[in-house]
């Protein structure tokens, strides 16, 4: 034993020979914490704790209660309202290995995109476990029309195909994400390709306060009126409000450096010896006046509709 000096061992639930094929598809084991870190969000992670985790963590009692556990599903919603972090959250949370596929660079392949995908999801099928993450999936999912056929129409119908193969393998989850729902062929989302498809939208005041709690340094965070944050940043998606967050803190640290007339401001004094406050309320108001929302109305307008009509949870 030593002091101060900590054993941990982490035991994955990969396969020696699988590691091979992991490696070529650059498929990872993600941290362990990634889905506690999902701040608030409260509804869509308890739906998807329910419809996919359970399910999938525990398939020895879904099967004895007749489930099928899902084995793909969409998510869809504006730009940056954590599409990609859900999907990487539930590998963590299944500890199951990642692997994101991309079509962008599979196109360069000289077997061509339809090609070099079948391959792909040949080499995924030798894993024993693993969720696949295809993002903005409209770009190779789009509605088939259009004459001459687009060339990407192939790899849509190769994608079709691929999907029910592997679906009839157990241990593994396909995530889509996409910020255009509507786009995607309508073929690509009927019953029976993917088990949900699921709206993930702006975040509701509890999850922007959970948001800036996160955010927010410990040290500073009793002191700033959260609450009127919350009220300010209506309409920001999460990655806004981290941007906002971010920017704060950079204006705060900078203005107790440089201007506040303080101890630092005199250039030869250490840094750390500056006035140590941390962004306050002030600071976090202007960072959030001076950015710009990502999603507008219209696009929120857009999205209500798009879970009226192609939502399926
Ligand atoms: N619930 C959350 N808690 C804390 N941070 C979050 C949360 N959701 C998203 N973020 C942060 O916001 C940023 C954008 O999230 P993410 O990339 O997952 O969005 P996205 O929906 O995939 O966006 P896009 O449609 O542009 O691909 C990331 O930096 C992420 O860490
Ligand atoms: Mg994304």
């Amino acid at each position: 034993m030593k002091k101060n000096l900590r054993y941990f061992e982490r035991t994955i639930p990969v396969q020696r020979q699988e590691l091979g094929a992991l490696g070529q598809l650059g498929g990872r084991i993600l941290a362990r914490d990634l889905w506690e870190n999902v701040a608030g969000m409260r509804k869509e992670k308890e739906l998807l704790e329910r419809r996919l985790v359970l399910p999938l963590a525990e398939a020895d009692l879904a099967d004895e209660y007749g489930v099928v556990p899902p084995r793909a599903v969409v998510l869809f919603g504006p730009p940056g309202t954590g599409k990609t972090t859900f999907a990487k959250a539930i590998a963590s949370r299944l500890e199951w290995p990642f692997v994101e596929v991309f079509p962008s660079r599979l196109a360069s392949d000289p077997k061509g995109l339809a090609g070099a995908l079948r391959e792909t999801f040949l080499e995924i099928a030798e894993l024993e476990h693993c969720v696949v993450f295809i993002d903005e999936v409209e770009e190779i999912a789009s509605q088939r029309s259009g004459e001459p056929p687009s060339p990407l129409q192939g790899v849509t119908n190769e994608l079709l195909k691929i999907i029910p193969a592997f679906r009839e393998q157990p241990g593994r989850l396909l995530v889509c994400a996409t910020n255009f729902i509507r786009a995607l062929d309508s073929a690509f989302l009927r019953h029976g390709r993917f088990d949900y498809v699921i709206p993930i939208g702006l975040p509701d005041r509890q999850a922007r306060e959970a948001m800036w709690q996160r955010f927010i340094p410990a040290t500073v965070v009793d002191d700033v009126d959260v609450e009127l944050l919350v009220e300010r940043t209506e309409g920001f998606s999460p990655a806004d409000i981290e941007y906002a967050a971010r920017s704060a803190s950079q204006r705060a640290l900078e203005k107790a450096v440089y201007d506040d007339g303080g101890a630092a401001s005199g250039g030869n004094v250490p840094v750390r010896e500056a006035v140590r406050k941390g962004p306050c309320t002030e600071d976090y108001l202007d960072a959030i006046g001076d950015t710009r929302t990502t999603v507008s109305q219209e696009v929120h307008e857009q999205f209500l509709e798009d879970i009226d009509a192609l939502g399926r949870v």
